[in-house]
């Protein structure tokens, strides 16, 4: 039987998910809680991921290995690295680089060892389908749905785009324009950077399991996003987190 295994990137986006599901039990296993249930009658097992690459790692393999999970999903929030984003869009996660990846001379920079990939990706099918059902749930103005008008104010968001994109992952918090300028001169492309989705879709990958990564924007990973950062996951990231869930199952 399929099971969707959904792994949040902060407590506050679990606490959403869990908020959708029924017939809830826990496991505890390596200091993380997994919740197993239903969602819209699909067998579910969601988990905080905890932060950086190897957490996020540790947390996909339990749900493959122990809870034979067939697919992962992972939403969370991301810093902006491309302009072209704003605090309040979705990028759907096309390319997966780890940016901190280096194994130079050996092999090119940010090539997975073994691998001989520069980048993961999600597959043509399921990119298009998750971008038209996101797309959709955000031109019917769901995600706004139970979000005061006063905070969407506050971050200036009018509207939110969705994005097919490019997403760095690495064990960094970008918090000053020098790094986000630095990222963007070894990978231009980058559409935003985070800590963890990379390292599940390469986890998913070694074990032939289908993965979705989905962020929203934050904060944009420049001088002020220490700021943004905490206040957008307090107001924000559990309902656009419970809209994208409902979105997709
Ligand atoms: N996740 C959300 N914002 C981030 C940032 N600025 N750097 C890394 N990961 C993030």
């Amino acid at each position: 039987m399929e099971t969707i295994g959904i792994m949040g990137a902060m407590p506050e986006e679990v606490e959403g998910i869990i908020d959708l599901m029924e017939e809830v039990e826990t496991h505890e296993i390596g200091k993380r809680i997994y919740h197993l249930g239903k969602i819209n009658k699909k067998k579910c097992v969601v988990v905080f991921s905890r932060w950086g690459k190897v957490a996020a790692s540790s947390t996909a393999s339990t749900l493959i290995h122990i809870f034979g999970v067939t697919e992962i999903w992972f939403t969370g929030v991301a810093g902006a690295i491309n302009d072209k984003v704003k605090i309040g869009d979705i990028i759907i996660g096309e390319k997966l680089y780890q940016h901190d990846m280096d194994a130079r001379p050996l092999i090119n920079q940010f090539e997975i060892p073994l691998l001989g990939l520069d980048y993961f990706t999600m597959t043509d099918e399921r990119k298009l389908y998750v971008f038209d059902r996101i797309k959709t749930a955000v031109d019917n103005k769901i995600f706004f749905e139970a979000i005061s008008d006063e905070t969407l104010a506050e971050f200036n968001i009018d509207k939110v785009s969705v994005h097919l994109g490019s997403i760095a992952s690495g064990d960094q918090f970008f918090s000053t324009s020098t790094q986000k300028n630095n990222l963007l001169s070894i990978l231009p492309g980058i559409h935003c950077v985070e800590m963890e989705g990379s390292a599940v879709a390469q986890v998913c990958y070694e074990n032939d399991i289908p993965f979705t990564i989905i962020r929203t924007i934050s904060d944009a990973a420049d001088d002020n996003s220490h700021v943004d950062f905490p206040i957008f996951v307090q107001k924000i990231t559990k309902e656009f987190t419970k809209s994208m869930v409902k979105a997709l199952i």
